[in-house]
């Protein structure tokens, strides 16, 4: 299937590694052009780099850093087509999972939704007329199914993620009529260097629960999560749902949330 997505501008944040990496990939390689936002460039990322895809340095935890890489996608590409809110999860200086409530004081509560709400609002205000100039968009948030499972499990994550499908459902109702379509993308445990990298959440998952580390991330842990699959998400199973909510094909969607979550979830 052609995605139509050649030509196209997007911008995707926290594209350095995990699902932003496969996302950042996965448009550049169905020929759209890509600004990629991070703090830093990874070996991997870098790889990408050229006409077609540059890096934008920043810290989002800066206000003025969404706007930022709006602005280079218009100054680079002239304009802007596709916005993947992607960055997420811990914040600088954060470690996640937290197991409950009275872990979090309101520093980690501020800087969570900071990061994970925030960004995104900064983001999609800066997007927002850039499409409108082109007559329209695609704008794709990456939540979280903490966001429809709550527990004491990030129960500041999860807080931060339902106002994000929230505000996602909000955006579609508010844009849809003037071409922005607006929708979100739910996953579930992803293979990631959020899990994998030392000091990550497989490390602290399984200092918690007494197991191998690498237990977590084998069929173990999927099975203690619950999993149907068996196994972890990978990050291009959701990047192959992004690219086509980004595409033209899906000019119907909008306002929706898609689930990717291995079987997590068990409600309808
Ligand atoms: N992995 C999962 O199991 C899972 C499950 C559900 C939802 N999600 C969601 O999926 C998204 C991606 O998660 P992931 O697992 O791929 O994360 P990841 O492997 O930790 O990658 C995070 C990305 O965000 C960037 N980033 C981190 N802090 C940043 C900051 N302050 N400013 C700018 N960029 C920053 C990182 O690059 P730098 O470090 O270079 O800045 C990196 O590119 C998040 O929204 C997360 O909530 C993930």
């Amino acid at each position: 299937m052609d995605l139509q997505l050649s030509g196209r501008v997007a911008v995707v944040t926290g594209a350095s590694k995990g699902i932003g990496l496969a996302i950042a990939a996965t448009l550049r390689a169905e020929g759209a052009r890509v600004v990629a936002a991070s703090r830093k460039l990874s070996p991997e990322l870098a790889e990408l780099v050229g006409d077609d895809l540059i890096h934008v340095p920043v810290d989002l935890m800066d206000p003025d850093a969404p706007g930022s890489v709006v602005r280079a996608a218009v100054d680079t590409f002239g304009g802007l087509d596709i916005l993947v809110n992607n960055a997420g999860g811990p914040p600088p200086g954060i470690t996640m999972p937290t197991f409950s409530f009275f872990d979090l004081d309101d520093e980690n509560w501020r800087s969570v939704f900071e990061f994970n709400l925030f960004s995104t609002v900064r983001a999609v205000r800066a997007a927002i007329p850039a499409m409108l100039a082109r007559g329209g968009g695609s704008i794709i948030n990456i939540s979280s199914t903490h966001a429809r499972q709550p527990s004491a499990v990030n129960v500041d994550y999860g807080a931060a993620k339902a106002a994000m499908t929230n505000l996602g459902k909000a955006l579609s109702d508010e844009f849809g009529p003037r071409g922005i379509r607006v929708n979100t993308v739910t996953p579930g445990p992803v293979r990631t260097p959020w899990w994998t990298d030392a000091g990550g959440a497989a490390e602290v998952f399984a200092a918690k629960v007494g197991m191998e580390r690498d237990a977590v991330l084998d069929g173990t842990g999927a099975q203690m999560m619950n999993l149907t699959t068996g196994r972890l998400g990978e990050p291009q199973e959701i990047a192959d749902v992004v690219a086509l909510l980004a595409s033209p094909r899906a000019a119907s969607t909008t306002g929706a949330d898609y689930i990717v979550d291995a079987g997590l979830l068990k409600t309808v």
